[in-house]
C-alpha cells in the first residue's frame, strides 16, 4: 500500500525541536508526571506495578473512566489505543473497503483523508464554511452522501478552526450517515478545551454507527503519555481490537495506569480547569495582533482549542510563507495547505505568552521585509 505524506506531521517532526520559536503546536503547555499525580503515595503505587503486558485494550479501570465521559457508554464500548491518532487508523482501517467513499470534514487534521486513500477509498471535501463561522452548509450534505459512502469523517471541536459544530449541523450529520447506513467518526480530541467550560457534546449516542475518537494528548494536556480511544458500538469495538493486535498490541503498563489517574474525576476537572484557563489567558493578545492586522489576516475566534485559524486576505501561498518563516526568522507556524485548506495560517498559542509575542514579533518583521505587506498597524 502506498501513502501519501502526512505533510503536518512531517513539518512537526522534523522542525519542531530545530527552530526557536515553535508556534504549530495544538495543545496547551503539557503537564509533567509529578504535576499528573502530585500525591507520592499514589506516585508510588504507580512506580511499584510490575511492568507485564497490561489488559491489551486497556485495564478495566481506564475503560470505565473513558466510558464516564461518554453518555451511556460502559468499558465495552472503549478501545484504548496510542494516542487518538492510532485510534483514528484502527477506525478507518477497520471500515474502509475499496472503492468506498469517505466523506471527510475540510479544513482537518489530514490523518483519516490520507488514510483512506491509502486504503483505496474516495475522499470527498465536506467543506466548512468561514461564512457560516467555521460551520457546514447543511445543504451541501444531500450531494455528498451516496449509497457508497462508509463514513462520515468529521472533527468536533475543529482542528484548526477551533469551532464546535451548531446543534442543527451535528443533527444533519447524523440523519445524512443514517440515511445511508454510514458511520460516522468523530474525531473529538479537543473535547474539553472549551473556552466557556461547556463540553462539546459527543456524537457518540446520536446514532448507532458513530465511532468517537480522542485521547489525552489535547484538551488534557498529556501528549507524550500517547492515551487515546475509541468509542463506539461493543460489536465493533471488539472488531477493531483485533484490528489493533496488529498494530501496538496494548497501551504500556505505565500509560495506562498514569491515563487512569489523569481520568479520576476530580483530577479531570482539574486537568481540563487548567486548560481552560490557558487557552482563556492566551487568546486575548493573539485575538488582538490579528484584528490589529485585520487587513492582512481574516480571522473567526475559536471555541476550542488553542489553535488560531487565519486567511492571508492577499490569497498569498501559505505553505511558502511557513517556509519562510521557519527559514529567516525561526519561527514554525502551520500552513494552510497542511489542513487541507490554502491561504491560511495556524497560530498555536497554548505556550509560554512571552514566546508567542516574539513570534509574533518575527512574523510582523517577515511581513514588512517580504513583499512589502504594511498592516495599518504596524
Ligand atoms: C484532530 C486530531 N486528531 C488526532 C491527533 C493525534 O493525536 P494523538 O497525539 O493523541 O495521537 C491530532 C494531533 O494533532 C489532532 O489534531
Amino acid at each position: 500500500m502506498k501513502i501519501e505524506p502526512f505533510e503536518l506531521e512531517r513539518w512537526q517532526s522534523v522542525w519542531e525541536n530545530k527552530v526557536e520559536l515553535n508556534i504549530s503546536e495544538s495543545g496547551v503547555h503539557p503537564l509533567t508526571t509529578a504535576e499528573l499525580v502530585p500525591d507520592v503515595e499514589q506516585l508510588k503505587k504507580i512506580l511499584d506495578v510490575q511492568q507485564l503486558y497490561p489488559q491489551t485494550n486497556g485495564s478495566e479501570e481506564l475503560r470505565t473512566r473513558i466510558a464516564e465521559l461518554y453518555p451511556g457508554a460502559k468499558m465495552e464500548n472503549v478501545l484504548v489505543t496510542s494516542g487518538g491518532s492510532e485510534a483514528n487508523y484502527v477506525s478507518t482501517w477497520g471500515l474502509i473497503e475499496p472503492g468506498d467513499e469517505v466523506l471527510f470534514m475540510m479544513p482537518n487534521y489530514m490523518q483519516i483523508a490520507g488514510l483512506a486513500r491509502g486504503f483505496g477509498a474516495t475522499v470527498k471535501s465536506l467543506w466548512l464554511r468561514e461564512s457560516l463561522d467555521w460551520g457546514i452548509n447543511v445543504d451541501d450534505l444531500p450531494r455528498l452522501v451516496t449509497a457508497k459512502t462508509k463514513i462520515i469523517a468529521i472533527c468536533n471541536p475543529s482542528n484548526p478552526t477551533g469551532a464546535v459544530l451548531r446543534e442543527d449541523m451535528r443533527a444533519a450529520i447524523l440523519a445524512a450517515a443514517e440515511k445511508v447506513g454510514a458511520w460516522v467518526i468523530s474525531d473529538e480530541v479537543y473535547r474539553g478545551a472549551e473556552f466557556d467550560g461547556e463540553m462539546t457534546a459527543t456524537m457518540w449516542g446520536g446514532y448507532e454507527r458513530v465511532l468517537a475518537t480522542a485521547g489525552l494528548s489535547k484538551a488534557y494536556s498529556l501528549p507524550g503519555l500517547r492515551t487515546g480511544w475509541v468509542v463506539g458500538p461493543a460489536k465493533i469495538i471488539e472488531k477493531l481490537w483485533s484490528y489493533h493486535d496488529y498494530t501496538s498490541i496494548s497501551p504500556s503498563m505505565l500509560t495506562d495506569r498514569l491515563a487512569s489517574a489523569a481520568l479520576e474525576p476530580a483530577r479531570r476537572a482539574w486537568i481540563l480547569n487548567r486548560t481552560r484557563e490557558a487557552v482563556r489567558a492566551n487568546y486575548p493578545a493573539l485575538q488582538k495582533w490579528l484584528a490589529d492586522r485585520g487587513d492582512i489576516f481574516s480571522h473567526v475566534a475559536p471555541k476550542a482549542g488553542a489553535i488560531a485559524w487565519a486567511g492571508l486576505r492577499d490569497g498569498r501561498d501559505s505553505a511558502k510563507m511557513a517556509e519562510e518563516l521557519r527559514v529567516q526568522k525561526s519561527v514554525l507556524l502551520v500552513a494552510g495547505e497542511q489542513m487541507g485548506m490554502e491561504s491560511f495560517v495556524r497560530f498555536g498559542f497554548g505556550g509560554d505568552q512571552g514566546h508567542l509575542q516574539k513570534a509574533l514579533g518575527r512574523i510582523d518583521e517577515y511581513l514588512q521585509e517580504t513583499q512589502g505587506w504594511q498592516s495599518r498597524s504596524a
